[in-house]
């Protein structure tokens, strides 16, 4: 695949221009899918939600379709970077892997592959520390939440540096396109930087990738607050429609027994609507206008019923998946093969822009 350097598009100052400049990259996508290459990826810690499916999950699986590629990594290195131990490690990137491929995500031509797998990725974390400082990588804002938040006693050399990892993850595949939430928009920044410096200091070896924020209305988690795997607060995507019933009928409502779509005004009733509404491809407003003077009760039956319908045919297919752990594996191994192979001559380039190779 040729790999155009696409014309650097400003940078984001703000929301706002970050907003405005993934329209337009949508508009270059539609009419170019095949001049884009696409590099997302997960930490395994986990069972995906459907915060993960709404937020990025089906916008890689529509990118995809259109024709561009894609490399999903399933990223084993950064679980390290808020924990001593990555438990269940396994587990997890089996199930992460199960998540994608029954959400469409089609390994034929994407390329699925973990950090620990692909070591000429890891390596090039070595020269890409070297183009940026100390205080730049202190001034990250997600960087600086993540540590507030992190149950470890110490802030680790990982945790500070992580994002710089994530520049090795997106530039060793020379992606060009990065579909992210706005937490990760100050780690975009970090990797657009560590391309423009190696580009100048050794030779234009790199895209200068764009991040792709999600039209989707951000998912709050049944209590409210930010969906969250550890908080309980949502559904997996492999979770039983019992588990789902139950999780959602435990959901933070309001006293009004009429049921509106005001976000602002009223968060958690809102926010279940739109949940039922996304799985139902409606407007919110239209499904709030159904369940009338319903109330929560009302409300709760159609969120669950919407989200067990939407989610059937994923969940049987994800069951078929995770009962075929020699094919997970293959496609990981398919995937890790390819990748390595991408990264190896990545890594040759930037020794050679060095000097290092004799
Ligand atoms: N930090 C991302 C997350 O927590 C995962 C990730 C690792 C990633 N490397 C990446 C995302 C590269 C995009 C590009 O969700």
């Amino acid at each position: 695949m040729e790999i155009t350097t696409p014309e650097p598009a400003p940078v984001a100052a703000g929301p706002d221009a970050a907003e405005r400049q993934s329209r337009d990259l949508e508009e270059r996508i539609a009419a170019d899918p095949g001049s884009f290459r696409i590099l997302t990826g997960d930490r395994p810690t986990g069972p995906l939600h459907l915060g993960h499916y709404f937020g990025t999950l089906a916008n890689r699986v529509r990118l995809q379709r259109a024709g561009v590629a894609l490399f999903v990594l399933v990223a084993d290195y950064q679980v390290l970077t808020d924990r001593d131990v990555a438990d269940r490690l396994g587990e997890h990137v089996e199930a992460l892997v199960a998540d994608q491929l029954a959400a469409g995500v089609d390994p034929s031509t994407a390329t699925i592959f973990r950090h620990s797998a692909v070591p000429a990725l890891n390596q090039l974390m070595l020269p890409f520390l070297s183009l940026v400082s100390i205080a730049e990588l202190g001034r990250n804002p997600t960087v600086k939440e993540e540590i507030a938040a992190s149950r470890q006693a110490a802030v680790s050399g990982l945790m500070f540096t992580y994002p710089v990892h994530q520049a090795a993850d997106i530039l060793f595949c020379k992606a060009n396109l990065v579909p992210v939430g706005r937490d990760q928009l100050p780690h975009q920044e970090i990797t657009r930087t560590v391309a423009r410096r190696f580009n100048e200091r050794y030779a234009p070896l790199f895209p200068v990738p764009d991040a792709l924020l999600s039209a989707a209305p951000l998912l709050l988690g049944t209590d409210g607050r930010k969906m969250s795997k550890s908080r309980g607060n949502a559904v997996a995507l492999s979770a039983t429609a019992d588990e789902t019933a139950r999780l959602i009928g435990r959901a933070v409502t309001d006293t009004d027994r009429n049921i509106g779509y005001a976000p602002e005004a009223r968060p958690e009733v809102s926010n279940l609507v739109l949940l039922a509404a996304l799985c139902q491809g409606r407007d919110p407003r239209e499904v709030a206008g159904e369940i009338g003077s319903g109330g929560a009760a009302a409300l709760k039956r159609v969120v669950i019923e919407s989200v067990n319908e939407f989610l059937r045919p994923l969940r049987a297919r994800r069951a078929d998946l995770a009962a075929d752990r020699a094919y997970l594996r293959e496609v990981l191994a398919d995937g890790e093969a390819r990748a390595t192979a991408i990264a190896e001559a990545t890594l040759t380039e930037v020794r050679t822009a060095m000097s290092m190779t004799l």
